[in-house]
């Protein structure tokens, strides 16, 4: 049967739709340094991309058409990792097709793609992972068994940062709104979003007030991760919002592709609770203890695992196909992350806030 490990030699067989910056960084290598794994197909959307990964990676077949490839070649396992445009369409019909997904972030373009590939997963048997890789960061793995055993106590409010100085994506469809959805929120925003649901158990968003703000991305400028063109430019360089989840927890999040800030770049929770606060870039717990306030940090954490988590997030993958573990994300949570993304864009557009469940 397809997708189990059914014989001592037989590998499952992966296939990559869309292998341009993070499939080439990540997923294929990954997949090749794993004894379970061969990557038999990569899938683009022009012959020349795709010839040229497949070349790049001596991988055998090559493809321009998902449905041709799945058909073709009938994957066991296949990396969806395309402009977010193109997310449904390709692990809808992987999924048809009898394959397990990694899909990358965000899940999708709007909550609907969202709920339908979460339904098609439910309908499929199949399992589909979201590739929100900080959860596989080892701060984060401490950080969520010390607030498991109550060192932060109540968590009640949340900041959510995720501000580049002066970094558009050079290369791909980043700045393109129609092939991604939006800019920075719908891009990096949304990993550090996930981390702090995931952080804090995902708790039900009831209100969501965003603002967006397009002020250097549509002209010429220093560019720190390659060069954008500002006539092309059509996402926000910068949004912000504030959410109220159930039981009175709040989040403040804000996002930028450029800004007027010190830092390059900064990606961070920040996680208050009543008995104590923490945050994952510096990674410190905060505490008041004996009468004193204590900063507690790592001794050493890398030293425990060298792997980085795109590394540990195509294990985890495997390993939930291989019936070791049980996956550390649901299509569920997905689409709840899809959800709070468009009430923020919505709630910018419209200037009023949006309100998504009580
Ligand atoms: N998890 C992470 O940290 C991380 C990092 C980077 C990118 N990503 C995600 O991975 C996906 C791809 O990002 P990337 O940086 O690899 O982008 P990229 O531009 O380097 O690669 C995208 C690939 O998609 C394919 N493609 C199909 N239709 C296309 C079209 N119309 N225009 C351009 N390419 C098209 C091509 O094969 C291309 O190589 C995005 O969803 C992005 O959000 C995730």
């Amino acid at each position: 049967m397809r997708g189990e490990v059914n014989s001592m030699s037989a590998k499952w067989k992966v296939a990559i739709i869309g292998p341009g910056g993070i499939a080439s960084g990540a997923h294929i290598p990954h997949y090749m340094s794993d004894p379970r794994t061969e990557v038999v197909a990569v899938c683009s959307y022009t012959e020349e991309t795709a010839l040229s990964a497949a070349k790049a990676f001596d991988i055998k077949n090559s493809f321009t058409d998902v449905d041709d490839m799945l058909k073709t070649i009938e994957p066991d396992l296949v990396s969806v990792c395309n402009p977010n445009a193109f997310h449904h369409d390709a692990v809808v019909k992987s999924l048809k097709a009898g394959c397990h997904v990694l899909c990358e972030k965000p899940p999708a373009t709007s909550p609907l793609e969202a709920m339908e590939m979460e339904r098609t997963a439910k309908e499929t048997g199949k399992h589909l992972l979201y590739a929100f890789n900080h959860r596989h960061n080892l701060e984060t793995k401490v950080l969520k068994r010390a607030i498991e055993s109550g060192e932060l106590g109540t968590i009640y409010h949340m900041n959510v940062t995720a501000m580049r100085r002066r970094g558009i994506p050079g290369w791909g469809v980043f700045t393109n709104k129609e092939l991604q959805g939006g800019g920075p929120l719908i891009d990096i925003g949304v990993h550090m979003l996930d981390l702090a649901m995931y952080l804090s158990g995902f708790p039900k968003p009831v209100e969501v007030m965003g603002a967006t703000h397009q002020r250097l991305g549509k002209k010429p400028g220093v560019g720190l991760l390659g060069n954008w063109d500002p006539q092309d430019y059509t996402v926000e360089d910068l949004a912000t919002g504030m959410i109220r989840f159930e039981h009175g927890l709040t989040m403040n999040l804000t996002a930028s592709y450029a800004a007027n800030i010190r830092k390059d770049e900064h990606l961070n929770v920040e996680l208050l609770g009543d008995k104590g606060g923490a945050e994952t870039d510096p990674f410190t717990i905060y505490q008041e203890k004996y009468g004193s306030l204590f900063n507690m940090e790592p001794a050493y954490l890398e030293q425990t695992d060298t792997r980085d988590s795109y590394e540990r997030q195509i294990v985890h993958f495997l390993d939930v196909v291989d019936k070791k573990t049980r996956p550390i994300i649901t299509p569920g949570q997905g689409t709840m992350i899809q959800q709070i993304v468009e009430a923020l864009y919505t709630s910018a557009k419209s200037r009023q806030v949006v309100r998504l469940s009580e």
